[in-house]
């Protein structure tokens, strides 16, 4: 799949890119092997994270792979609790990376910590560290910025604020069949911010690839489950960040098929059928509404 997406910021962004958060089983090295066998194999966009805590290893694999810097789109996140300093933890990240600018940073998520803490900074609210991320822009540390985990109502206050004068170019949300977000999702299109979809898969173990409708489709269709999930993203428009520390796996996520209209419109339509499922539910979720 080479297909991209002109951001509001003018910058272009892949439709699919490696997702690199690997849950805790003590093998820190392979996301840096992850993130070079993808660059040599096609992918051209890295999501990372300052809370995965392996930038360093990230950023070794983009070393490794020989890819140029400016072929590959580089995202990473603002935690929580480097909310105090901003601009200093945009410059910690991108020493771990080894890089001298970003294409895209996130606030992470719509709320602040006290540094080195869980708790929560008043001071510091989802609009005010937004605007923290406006000059690293104009210093020309970060291309575009955006947010993740934030809802609707918030996205229409930001928007609304008159000192937000650069737009999120992308909003990070979980996204698969059974948590499509359609009305976020389009109104997210009509402000022309990208979606971005975390967990398209389900996330550890991946269980929407056990979904009876989505193994069947798949079937219909002569594809893997993973390919069909990973397609619906890319085919509503979203980019679609799946991710695999294995190489046959990093390889076929990045191959889409066309949807035909009637198993589309049956994705679309799943979780009115099936129920809304989230996967990815930490206690500071509580924090999005
Ligand atoms: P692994 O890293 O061992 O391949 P998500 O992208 O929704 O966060 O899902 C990630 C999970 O899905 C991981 O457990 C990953 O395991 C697994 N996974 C990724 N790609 C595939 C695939 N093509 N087929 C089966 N499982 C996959």
């Amino acid at each position: 799949c080479t297909k991209t997406y002109t951001l509001n910021s003018g910058y272009t962004i892949p439709a699919i890119g490696l997702g690199t958060f690997v849950a805790d089983d003590g093998k820190e090295s392979e996301v840096g092997d992850s993130v070079k066998f993808a660059l040599q194999n096609g992918y051209r966009h890295i999501d990372a994270a300052m809370y995965y805590k392996n930038e360093e290893d990230v950023g070794r694999g983009i070393r490794e792979s020989r890819v140029p810097r400016e072929d590959i789109f580089v995202t990473t996140k603002n935690w929580n609790d480097e909310r105090d300093d901003i601009e200093g933890a945009l410059n910690a990240s991108l020493a771990r990376l080894g890089l001298e600018y970003l294409d895209l940073y996130l606030i992470h998520w719509p709320v602040s910590w006290k540094k080195g803490t869980e708790d929560v900074d008043e001071t510091l609210d989802y609009i005010t560290v937004y605007k923290k991320l406006q000059p690293l822009v104009k210093a020309g540390k970060v291309r575009s910025i955006g947010i993740s985990n934030y809802s609707q109502p918030k996205i229409e206050k930001l928007l609304a604020d008159p000192e937000v004068t650069i737009k999120p170019s992308v909003l990070q949300i979980e996204a698969h069949p059974l948590l499509p977000q359609p009305e976020l999702f389009d109104y997210l299109t009509k402000e022309n911010i990208i979606v971005e979809s975390y967990s398209p898969l389900g996330a550890n173990n991946a269980p929407l690839l056990r979904n009876e409708t989505i193994i069947e489709i798949a079937e219909k269709n002569g594809v893997e489950p993973a390919m069909l999930l990973i397609s619906w993203g890319v085919q509503r428009g979203a980019v679609v960040l799946p991710k695999s520390v294995k190489e046959a796996r990093i390889i076929s996520n990045l191959n889409t098929f066309t949807i035909p209209e009637d198993d589309f419109a049956t994705l679309n339509n799943l979780a009115n059928v099936e129920g809304v499922h989230r996967v990815v539910n930490p206690p500071w979720n509580d924090f999005v509404n």
